[in-house]
């Protein structure tokens, strides 16, 4: 059997990034997450476009999402490269939805359901390595030494995008633009709503189980 093709939906801070390092160890498929490949390309000239801003990161600095031309590319080069995958991040819109309906099939659709102000406590909390990327919490899942990273040493940082103020904005887009794509999507044979509020593990284990039922 070829490998999974996993979607995840979920509001800002619902566990998608965390969950889906798991997915990729236990199934062997590629991540697929355009929030990581759009940080890597925050000040890419897109000024030929005429839109609001110059760079992508502009865009998400300001709690917007990035234009569609740019995202559909990244997405695209990446599905092209990948056998199974779970992507992360995208679709964020109907009119990404439509376009990623035309380019590929999915076996799992899975949506997080986390409430607003437990989202909240978890963004501004969360601390990234500077230099590997990983994830931690000051809270939930604290680092052996305050501020380093367990893994490589790096200094932990808080994502630009992780102020409440910003937070709040990228909720309210999600609500305006992402949950007609749960609705889109609800229904389907691969579609399963997973209770997000739990333990990472306690997750983990909806997570695997509700895979496992549909491939
Ligand atoms: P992106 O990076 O995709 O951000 P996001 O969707 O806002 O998701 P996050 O990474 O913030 O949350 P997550 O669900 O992955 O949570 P995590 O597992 O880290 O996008 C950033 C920006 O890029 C967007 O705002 C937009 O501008 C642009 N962009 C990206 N894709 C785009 C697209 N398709 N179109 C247009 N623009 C796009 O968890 C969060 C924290 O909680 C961590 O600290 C973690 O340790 C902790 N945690 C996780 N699970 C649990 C748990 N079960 N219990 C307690 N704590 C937990």
């Amino acid at each position: 059997m070829s490998q999974p093709r996993v979607l995840l939906l979920g509001a800002p801070g619902a566990g998608k990034g965390t969950q889906s390092k798991r997915i990729v160890d236990e199934y062997s498929v590629d991540h697929i997450t355009t929030g990581d490949a759009l940080r890597a390309n925050k000040g890419m000239d897109i000024s030929e476009l005429g839109l609001e801003y110059d760079t992508p990161g502009e865009y998400m600095d300001a709690g917007e999402l990035v234009p569609d031309a740019v995202v559909n590319e990244i997405v695209v080069t990446a599905l092209e490269e990948a056998d199974g995958f779970v992507l992360d991040g995208y679709p964020r819109n109907i009119d990404q939805a439509e376009f990623l309906d035309e380019r590929t099939e999915l076996d799992v659709i899975l949506v997080f359901d986390v409430s607003e102000e437990e989202l909240v406590d978890r963004l501004t909390g969360r601390r990234v390595c500077s230099e590997c990327g990983a994830n931690y919490h000051v809270e939930f899942d604290q680092p052996e030494v305050e501020g380093v990273c367990d893994e490589c040493g790096g200094e932990l940082v808080q994502r630009e995008d992780d102020t409440e103020e910003t937070v709040r904005e990228r909720l309210r887009v999600f609500r305006e633009n992402t949950e007609p794509v749960i609705e889109y999507y609800d229904g389907t044979e691969a579609f399963a709503e997973v209770d997000g509020e739990g333990t990472p593990d306690e997750v983990w284990a909806n997570v695997q189980a509700a895979i496992d039922e549909r491939v």
